[in-house]
């Protein structure tokens, strides 16, 4: 029992390093938090001008979702602890990213993570949902639209893949669920403006929101 405690845990503080902030902090550029959709995630980022910034954001919020999903998978074995562990640490280092204790759990809308607990459950499932996102993204040029329609999919390609590759695990699919659930909740405002045709296209600079 010691152990799913601890990797959790370590999972959760892993999650709760807000990389948009660090990066930003690093290279000296102004802090997510105070433009744009004051988000500290890599859409907003972006909206600082600088590409490369976004992308190490983008890659850090995707691999601490990755890494402690992927670690359980390669070595749980050794210590007892299976899917349900990969369930929970992969939820962890989500929820460390929407509230992360560092930051007065004031964190990101969860994309780059989910994506990476994804990715470190199955690499199909992560590549389906990152396609997903990308097709929407490059039609409507709506990041939060993406993320919305790709957390749709991302039960649904569960399923599939693991109907496809090997099986499907209970709490592995409510993990992913319970993602897109809070995914949902932290777009509202997100929700609302693309309902009132107010939000703000990608490549549309630091002012929109
Ligand atoms: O990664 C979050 C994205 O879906 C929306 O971000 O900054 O436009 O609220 P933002």
């Amino acid at each position: 029992i010691i152990y799913p405690i601890l990797a959790t845990l370590a999972a959760y503080l892993l999650g709760s390093l807000s990389f948009a902030v660090i990066v930003s902090r690093v290279m000296g550029l102004s802090d997510p938090r105070t433009f744009g959709s004051k988000n500290p995630g890599a859409t907003n980022v972006l909206r600082s001008g600088s590409k490369k910034a976004a992308v190490i954001t983008l890659l850090l919020d995707g691999l601490k979702g990755w890494l402690p999903v992927a670690l359980v998978g390669w070595y749980g074995k050794r210590y007892g602890l299976e899917e349900g562990t990969q369930a929970l640490v992969g939820l962890a280092a989500f929820l460390g990213h929407l509230y992360p204790v560092f930051f007065r759990f004031q964190g990101g809308k969860g994309v780059a993570t989910a994506l990476g607990v994804l990715f470190g459950v199955h690499w199909l499932l992560g590549l389906a949902t990152v396609l997903t996102w990308l097709i929407i993204a490059v039609f409507f040029r709506y990041s939060s639209l993406a993320s919305l329609v790709s957390a749709v999919f991302a039960p649904v390609f569960y399923l599939l893949v693991s109907g496809v590759a090997w099986y499907s695990d209970t709490r592995i699919t409510l993990a992913i669920c319970v993602m897109s659930l809070l995914l949902f909740y932290r777009h509202r405002e997100n929700i609302a403006r693309l309902l009132a045709g107010k939000e703000s296209r990608l490549g549309g600079g630091k002012k929109s929101a």
